[in-house]
Order: structure tokens, then C-alpha cells, then sequence
């Protein structure tokens, strides 16, 4: 695909077919990650795929995040069953997680980054028909998902990326850009 097309078309996917993403593929869509700007060349990011049993185990805990998280509430158990069958339903999430640098400004910058390499994932999962969703919500701050995760104190979740052949494509709108540019001439 062009890569104007890729920009343009790509979409949010929270359905998919069901049929697996072959790991090859995933591994020529993580690929990309790096390939974004990034100040210091820090490459402040490490990805975690869960797939298969592993997905399954993540799956119950974000089920069990949303449970906690929405403690008390009417909606909880609905709400958590949903967040659990999302992640079911997806072949694979790929956990985005950034290296928090001590300095405040280098931390700011490689959010930005992180961000970016992410949307390298989505761009690159894009123009291979694959749908990604990223994902944020309890399991950022989970305990029990940053064990699972492995995380040192000093990481943090970014995304949580849902990968998948896409069953259906949204449509979505955006204003005019230049209803948001302001030309100094
Ligand atoms: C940082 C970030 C976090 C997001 N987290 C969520 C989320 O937790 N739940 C959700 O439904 N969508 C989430 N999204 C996806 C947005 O809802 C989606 O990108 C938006 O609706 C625009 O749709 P599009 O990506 O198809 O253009 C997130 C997007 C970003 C960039």
C-alpha cells in the first residue's frame, strides 16, 4: 500500500476473523518499532507478546482490573466480561512498555517515542492487513499485570495493542485540518 493511503485508511480494529497472525508477521511488524525519531537514540521501549495460553492469562487479568476497578458499580461484572473477551478474540496483544528515564524531560521525550514506535507497530500491522487496537484502561496500573509483565520499577505500560485480521472496518470522520491551521505568511 502507498504510504498516503496507509495514513489515511488505517483504522481503529476491535473485530477480527479469528484466524491467527502468523508469527513471522509479527515479527516483521515489530520490526518497525525502532525506526521512529527518538531523542538520544535512548530506544526506551520493550515489547511483550502474548499469545495462545499466555493471551489467555491476560485476558483474566485485565478481566480482573476491570473488576477492581469498577468495584461497586451495577455494570462491573459486564463490563469486565467484555474487556476479557476484547483481548479473547484478538490473535495476539502486544504489551508496549517504556524505560521511564529519571530525568522529567528525557521521560517526556520518550513517551513520544514510545508513542511513535507504537504507531510504527500499527502503520507497519496496517499495511500487512493486520488490525491492531491499542488499548489503555486498568491494566496500565495493574499490580497484578505488572508481575505478569515482568516490570521493574522503572517501566511503564504505554499500549496494549490488539492484533488481528480485521472482520470489520469503522468509519470515522475528522474535521477539515485546515479548520485547525493557523498559515504566518
Ligand atoms: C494513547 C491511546 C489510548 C487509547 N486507549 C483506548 C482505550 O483504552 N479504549 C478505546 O476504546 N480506545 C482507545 N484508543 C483508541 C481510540 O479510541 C481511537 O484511536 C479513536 O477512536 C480514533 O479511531 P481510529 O483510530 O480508527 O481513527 C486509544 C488511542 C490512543 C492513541
Amino acid at each position: 500500500m502507498e504510504l498516503r493511503e496507509v495514513l489515511k485508511s488505517r483504522r481503529s480494529i476491535r473485530q477480527y476473523t479469528g484466524e491467527q497472525v502468523p508469527e513471522d508477521t509479527i515479527r516483521e511488524i515489530l520490526s518497525y518499532a525502532p525506526w521512529v525519531p527518538n531523542h538520544h537514540v535512548s530506544e526506551p521501549w520493550r515489547f511483550v507478546v502474548a499469545q495462545g495460553d499466555s493471551l489467555a492469562a491476560l485476558a483474566d487479568l485485565r478481566h480482573q482490573a476491570v473488576l477492581r476497578r469498577r468495584a461497586g458499580e451495577e455494570s462491573a461484572q459486564a463490563r469486565a466480561d467484555k474487556a476479557r473477551q476484547e483481548f479473547l478474540e484478538a490473535s495476539a496483544v502486544i504489551a508496549v512498555i517504556q524505560r521511564l528515564d529519571e530525568d522529567g524531560t528525557r521521560r517526556h521525550e520518550d513517551h513520544a517515542a514510545v508513542a511513535m514506535a507504537t504507531y510504527n507497530i500499527i502503520l507497519a500491522a496496517w499495511d500487512a492487513g493486520v488490525g491492531a487496537f491499542w488499548n489503555t484502561g486498568p491494566l496500565m496500573q495493574d499490580a497484578d499485570v505488572r508481575t505478569w509483565l515482568e516490570l521493574r520499577e522503572d517501566e511503564q505500560p504505554v499500549a496494549f495493542l490488539r492484533l488481528g485480521y480485521p472482520k470489520a472496518v469503522p468509519v470515522q470522520r475528522r474535521s477539515p485540518i485546515e479548520d485547525r491551521v493557523d498559515w504566518r505568511r
